[in-house]
């Protein structure tokens, strides 16, 4: 794989950056979505359900309370920044196969430097699936994995997840029930499936108004999920729906609220090795 070579300054340490040139076609899809202005966010048609996704994610991130280093995967933009550093985290590794949006993390984390407290950031222009370095074994106290896993929802990553958590460490994340994807309404103006027939994994192509368009994705099936964790030393310690996790606010529409019906938010914690 090709390979090129940047570097980012934070605080006044240099940290240098292999950026491997991913051509997959999600890298690209995300790699070309706009960046947003707060503006601009606020007037999405989707807007209500993308603020509700934050409170989700907020409150998934609280549950990592006290944890300092965290690795994010499938970070994109960096729309967790701010959430990681108010929970006074001190070292967060970006991990995207996109590098342009992790390019647009590192420049929101520098305009946004004085509310960023003692919080450092890494860049790792990589699938989740591929293997961390063996030093970091055992070196993080979070992993967040949010709207991602179905984009590599394999073995190896569950087994990077539990590589870099320390015992007692927190694996936070979101996925599709997969059940409710197969009842997911036609007629839901946001929203849409097309499965692909004859696929070995469960894929289909998913399209969420002002967000992913036509993207190919893989069943999280919870209960492989469950399995793959418990080989790799990480226990179920809470699994919601994200209504129950954050009451939807009362002027989504149905069809956003159905959205949000979709998603299931997940907390496993590593066990003692
Ligand atoms: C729906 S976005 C979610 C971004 C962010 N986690 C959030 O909640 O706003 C999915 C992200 O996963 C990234 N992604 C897709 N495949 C990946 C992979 N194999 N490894 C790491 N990241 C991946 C995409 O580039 C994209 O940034």
């Amino acid at each position: 794989m090709a390979q090129c070579e940047t570097s980012v300054q934070h605080s006044g340490t240099r940290h240098h950056l292999e950026v491997p040139k991913l051509t997959s076609a999600v890298a690209e899809h995300y790699n070309k979505m706009p960046e947003r202005t707060r503006t601009e966010r606020q007037a999405l048609r989707t807007a209500a359900l993308r603020k509700y996704n934050n409170l989700v994610k907020r409150a998934l991130i609280e549950q990592c309370s006290g944890a300092k280093r965290i690795v994010d995967l499938g970070a994109g933009k960096g729309g967790d920044l701010f959430k990681w550093a108010t929970l006074g985290a001190s070292k967060l590794l970006l991990v995207d196969v996109a590098s342009d949006s992790l390019q647009h993390a590192d420049m929101r984390y520098q305009h946004n430097r004085a509310c960023m407290g003692s919080m450092n950031i890494f860049l790792r222009c990589a699938s989740m699936a591929e293997p961390f370095e063996e030093e970091l074994r055992a070196q993080f106290d979070a992993v967040s994995c949010m709207f991602a896993l179905h984009y590599a929802f394999c073995e190896e990553t569950v087994r990077n997840v539990a590589h870099v958590l320390r015992p007692g460490g927190k694996f936070v994340g979101t996925i599709v029930h997969s059940g409710r994807l197969h009842t997911l309404s036609p007629l839901n103006e946001l929203c849409s499936v097309e499965w692909i027939e004859g696929s070995a994994d469960d894929e289909y192509y998913f399209t969420l108004c002002e967000a992913v368009e036509r993207v190919r994705e893989s069943l999280v099936h919870w209960h492989v999920l469950v399995r793959w964790c418990a080989k790799y030393g990480l226990r179920v310690h809470r699994v919601c729906n994200f209504t129950d996790l954050v009451t939807p606010k009362s002027h989504m529409s149905a069809d956003e609220l159905e959205v949000a019906r979709l998603y299931v938010a997940f907390v496993f914690v590593r066990t003692e090795v």
